[in-house]
């Protein structure tokens, strides 16, 4: 006992003469006396050799002996913040320096939300390669070689075609997504296709070489117009508010028949007419129609018994509604300042 005591003595008193100049001696420190194998875990551990009636003096004088070391390390602590501060010049009270948060691109915001819309009313997504082929992007959505219509998209070639493959290019639309679809897929189909397209035009505030649309497509028995127009009343609600005034004007591409596009009230100047409306107080934002039955064909699917609607729509037209961005050349600058502005829909 006599012993025990002395010893706890002894080691009070190095506590008390310890110091620690920097973290490394403090946590030698901590190890030394305050850890599990540490000396006053030691200490504590002699209680069981303790004879009964000295258990709670020797209780208090252990519990003191611990706050001792406790009240050391937290003192050696405080003084080594106080002497980092002082030796460094800095005040680490300090907030720090907050770590710049990138932001989504509006076109993927924008994507985003209109694949989530029709993910809702049950569209699947699809993908398709940039780079494909005549046969995909024309022939099989009713584009023969000659046909006028290809030149409503001016097409970059990548290579001419051989004597066994068509020409490759930079997809002009996201309907080729439809015809690989309809290749790898049997009806019911129901998906919608996000994607970039390429065409050769001048680029300036209104055009440019590429852009961004989404696609649809949905083939089942007794799929009707009606049916396009509800779908595509339901995603401009969702898009853009209840509030929203449609119509549908008819129109041509060669994989519709019947084919429409769609207009909506002018999201800018709310239909009073501006300069994004051309002062109509509408503006389209998609093409549309009921698949072509050559479409059909083309993919083996039987048009005496399927019937089916696609539509395809620009993001970028979509995004400069929501965000009144009136130049197309903003989306791909890259400029910070722009694409900050955007941290969610
Ligand atoms: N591919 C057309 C374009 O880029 C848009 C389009 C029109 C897509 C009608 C469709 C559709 O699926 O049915 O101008």
């Amino acid at each position: 006992m006599e012993q025990l005591l002395q010893q706890i003595e002894d080691i009070k008193k190095e506590i008390t003469d310890a110091e620690a100049a920097n973290a490394a001696a403090l946590e030698e420190f901590r190890i030394k006396y305050l850890g599990t194998k540490g000396l006053v875990k030691q200490i504590m551990g002699e209680m069981k050799n303790v004879p009964n009636e000295q258990k709670k003096e020797f209780g208090q004088i252990l519990n003191a002996f611990k706050i001792v070391a406790e009240e050391k390390f937290a003192a050696l602590q405080a003084g080594l913040g106080d002497s980092a501060e002082a030796e460094t010049g800095m005040d680490f009270s300090l907030p720090g320096d907050p770590t710049p948060v990138g932001t989504r691109h509006p076109l993927n915001l924008v994507r985003n939300q209109m694949v989530s819309i029709f993910k809702r009313l049950g569209f699947a997504v699809a993908e398709g390669p940039e780079i494909e082929d005549d046969w995909h992007n024309f022939g099989a959505m009713n584009l023969p070689e000659d046909h006028p219509a290809r030149d409503m998209q001016d097409t970059f070639y990548v290579e001419e075609k051989t004597a066994d493959h068509s020409a490759w290019l930079l997809r002009t639309h996201t309907s080729s997504t439809q015809a690989r679809v309809m290749e790898s897929q049997k009806p019911p189909i129901r998906v919608i296709c996000p994607g970039r397209v390429y065409r050769n035009e001048t680029i300036s505030a209104r055009a440019h070489c590429f852009f961004h649309q989404v696609e649809g497509l949905y083939i089942d028995e007794n799929v009707s117009f009606a049916d396009l127009k509800q779908t595509l009343y339901f995603f401009v609600q969702e898009m853009f508010g209840k509030e929203v005034k449609v119509r549908f004007r008819p129109s041509y591409f060669p994989f519709t028949e019947p084919s429409a596009e769609m207009d909506i009230s002018c999201q800018i100047c709310a239909g009073k007419g501006c300069n994004i409306c051309k002062h109509t107080g509408w503006v389209e934002i998609l093409g549309s129609g009921m698949v072509h039955p050559k479409v059909l064909e083309n993919f083996g699917i039987d048009p005496e018994k399927y019937t089916g609607f696609a539509f395809g729509m620009g993001v970028e037209r979509i995004a400069q509604l929501k965000y009144q961005v009136n130049d197309l050349r903003l989306y791909s600058q890259n400029d910070v300042r722009f694409l900050q502005q955007f941290k969610s829909v």
